[in-house]
């Protein structure tokens, strides 16, 4: 058994000692959170080290033979499976407390494990590091979040563009360098729409290739910023990072470098979201303030006092009131808090619009909420929601990382007690979640039983390919 969770805390350090012998983490399903409704929230939150900022630096390791010090990882299922990924085609991985040591120098190409890359959208993006590296690179079709299609032909044209020679076949993307070349080439590459994952693999695959790269139309979460830094560090050069046009010279050879991953400004924006819902006043520290800009602009228009001090942010939640959101790429409202944002406004004053515009099928919280007595009415990717005075504790599953933080802080809300399944996803994305919460003065216990909630079949009336998407810019 590994040891690298041992810094968890309390009683979700025995659970994730669990999850390490894990490979499909089933078990969790029969686990539910119990929560005891209409809680208050007071304290300080500890925000953890962001999950999509560490996922793509694990990636982005493989592209030096030298030691690689990553601080402030995250414990969550998702780093577990990319760990095993890395783990299974030889990487070498030392942990102590939240620190990760990765030494990639004894790596033997072959194909990353299907059933794990099927699990975990975000080991695909090794494709981009492993090719410019090795010349080659086998991986399998991602999974990920049960939250639409979400295809990889952005990934895939650029890594054309870059000279790779890419076939699909039984669900293995194989990728390899034209003609007999030992390097990619640098070129000018035009995403169709800014995809944070389609930017990394490319930013990655460029480093190391021949010559210049562009990137016009690159997403600018700051993930992909927490990722330039770190290959800046390794000896990378790379300008425009948080910029639409990033530009990549290509480099002979990349060396080892120390790194501290940014704060998850996702984890910050759920807390301050379930204080504004409860009325309370917390702070949540670390973060990076201008990271979470627009949640705050949304959360003070709604009627919160948010105050900015240093790397901390605190709240002061009083009236509701409803206000429309939109999700759109970096530095707009990010996608990955709307279902949470959603349950805050289901107990708004008037009433408020949600638009999804990201993915095409992030709304699976929408009939549950309405479950619990909410009042939202559903047209394609737009929730027309009235806010209700109460909403009434249940039994529900999540089913998506996102839409199971959206439960837990309906359950805080409600009245009445709940208990919230799908902790498979939840446990992807918030490291000690519940701890945190119970810091913070909301009683809420883990169950760990034998029954296990199916989750219910989601139909939403309307056509996918009708959603509005965002367009390349
Ligand atoms: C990342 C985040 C996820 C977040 C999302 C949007 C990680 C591990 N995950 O996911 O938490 O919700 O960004 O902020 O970092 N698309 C294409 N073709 C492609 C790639 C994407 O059409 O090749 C589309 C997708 O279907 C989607 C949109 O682009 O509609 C955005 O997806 P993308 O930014 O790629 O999301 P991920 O990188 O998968």
């Amino acid at each position: 058994m590994d040891l690298v969770w041992l810094f968890c805390h309390d009683k979700f350090k025995i659970l994730v000692l669990m999850i390490c012998g894990s490979q499909n983490n089933s078990h969790l399903k029969s686990q539910n959170l119990k929560i005891f409704g209409q809680g208050k929230l007071n304290g300080t939150v500890p925000i953890s080290g962001a999950k999509n900022s560490a996922l793509v630096l694990l990636a982005a390791s493989l592209l030096t033979n030298e030691t690689i010090i990553l601080e402030n990882i995250p414990c969550l299922t998702d780093i577990e499976k990319m760990r095993n990924i890395l783990n299974d085609i030889g990487v070498n991985l030392a942990d102590k407390n939240n620190r990760l040591e990765i030494d990639s120098k004894n790596i033997f190409i072959k194909q990353l494990p299907f059933e794990l890359v099927n699990g975990l959208r975000a080991s695909f993006f090794c494709i981009g590091a492993l090719l410019t590296k090795f010349g080659e690179a086998k991986v399998p079709l991602p999974g990920g979040c049960n939250i639409g299609s979400r295809p990889i032909d952005e990934h895939i044209n650029g890594l054309q563009a870059l000279g790779a020679e890419i076939i699909i076949e039984e669900g293995i993307v194989k990728a390899k360098i034209k003609g007999n070349k030992k390097k990619l080439n640098g070129t000018q590459i035009k995403l169709k729409c800014p995809s944070v994952g389609a930017t990394e693999t490319l930013i990655m695959a460029a480093t190391l290739a021949e010559g210049r790269t562009t990137i016009e139309n690159a997403a600018r979460e700051p993930e992909i910023q927490d990722l330039c830094i770190m290959l800046s560090k390794m000896g990378a050069k790379i300008y425009g990072s948080g910029n639409e046009k990033i530009i990549i010279d290509g480099v002979n050879k990349l060396g080892g470098c120390t790194h501290k991953v940014i704060p998850d400004r996702i984890e910050a924006g759920t807390f301050l979201i379930a204080a504004a819902a409860t009325s309370s006043s917390i702070t949540v520290s670390p973060v990076i303030p201008h990271h979470l800009e627009a949640v705050t602009n949304k959360l003070q228009e709604s009627g919160s006092k948010i105050t900015i001090k240093g790397n901390s942010i605190t709240i002061k939640g009083k009236e509701i009131k409803g206000v429309d959101i939109h999700t759109a790429p970096f530095p707009g409202f990010p996608t990955d808090l709307q279902a949470p944002f959603t349950a805050l406004m289901t107990i708004a004053n008037g009433e408020s619009e949600i638009t999804e515009t990201i993915f095409e099928d992030r709304m699976n919280h929408i009939h549950l909420l309405n479950k619990m007595g909410a009042s939202i009415k559903l047209n394609k990717n737009i929730a027309y929601i009235k806010g209700v005075e109460k909403i009434k504790g249940m039994d529900l599953v999540g089913s998506d990382l996102r839409s199971s933080a959206a439960l837990i802080i309906a359950g805080i809300i409600a009245k009445g007690n709940s208990k919230i399944y799908g902790l498979e996803h939840l446990d992807r994305g918030y490291e000690n979640f519940e701890s945190k919460l119970k810091n913070l003065g909301i009683k809420i216990t883990r169950e760990f039983g034998n029954k296990i909630l199916i989750e219910e079949k989601y139909e939403v009336n309307s056509e996918p390919n009708q959603v509005t998407r965002i367009e390349a810019a």
